[in-house]
């Protein structure tokens, strides 16, 4: 089995990497900036006993993604698994959001990893069945003061889920998760008293770790969530219910 994992170099890619390594996929670990980072995920799949590269690309490009896309094809036939787990969440006031900003975070977000998954297809196609997983986010639903772009591209994201699962089924699976609050270099800003107030309002009193969510995306490419096509799992700590 092979999974593509975008975003892997650290955070919530980066667990998923190694749980789906663990789980006996060879794994596609891709980055953008740091490849150092990338490289290290590589050597530890590796030397585990597993099997792994590392490749480059920034989603936001187009070219880029096509780099990607060809870079997965020269190794692989076979895709059973694409995790669209890359992406930032950058904070801006709407009146200080120029269009560019806007649009990079729906072409990292949306646009990237549409085309990635279009140039993947055929090769998902060939799986039994191909199980695609995009990463949300609770911010979706909720909304994002200063995220309102992020929040906003987290949505289409749901949609692309929903239109896929019903379009790609039988052949392709396509689930999601939705995150809340989980512990990585995006909350690494928060001050102790930001911490105390978002662990406040979680029902199960902390914050995520970043191999709950992978678990959970473990689980969506599984043959274990076999009849699950267009869901989406929320792994929020009862951050949002219902
Ligand atoms: N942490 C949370 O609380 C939380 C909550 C809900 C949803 N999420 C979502 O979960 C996913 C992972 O987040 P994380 O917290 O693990 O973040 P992270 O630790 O900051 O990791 C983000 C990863 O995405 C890559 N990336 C960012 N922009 C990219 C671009 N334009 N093109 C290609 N790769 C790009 C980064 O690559 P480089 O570092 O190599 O540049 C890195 O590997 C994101 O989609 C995020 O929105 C996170």
């Amino acid at each position: 089995m092979r999974a593509l994992v975008t975003g892997a170099s650290e955070g919530i890619g980066r667990a998923t990497a190694l749980r789906l390594a663990a789980d006996g996929f060879e794994v596609a670990v891709h980055y953008r900036s740091h490849q150092e980072d990338a490289d290290a995920v590589v050597a530890s799949i590796r030397a585990a006993g597993g099997s792994a590269f590392a490749v480059g690309a920034d989603l936001a490009h187009r070219e880029d993604v096509s780099r990607l896309a060809e870079a997965v094809r020269g190794r692989w036939e076979v895709v059973d698994a694409l995790v669209h787990n890359a992406g930032a969440y950058p904070r801006v006031g709407f009146a200080d959001l120029s269009p560019d900003a806007f649009e990079e975070c729906f072409r990292t977000h949306v646009f990237g990893p549409a085309e990635l998954t279009r140039q993947l297809l055929p090769n998902l196609s060939r799986a039994n069945p191909g199980r695609i997983v995009f990463v949300s986010s609770v911010l979706a639903y909720q909304g994002s003061a200063r995220g309102s772009h992020y929040a906003a591209a987290k949505a289409a994201v749901l949609g692309l889920t929903h239109s896929l699962a019903r379009e790609l089924a039988p052949a392709v699976r396509v689930n999601a998760v939705a995150p809340g609050s989980i512990d990585t270099a995006v909350l690494a800003g928060d001050t102790p008293e930001r911490r105390a107030e978002r662990e406040r309002v979680i029902p199960l009193g902390r914050v995520g770790r970043a191999e709950e969510v992978a678990a959970t995306i473990a689980f969506l490419v599984s043959d274990g969530s076999s009849y699950l096509t267009g869901t989406t799992i929320a792994v929020n700590g009862g951050l949002r219910i219902g």
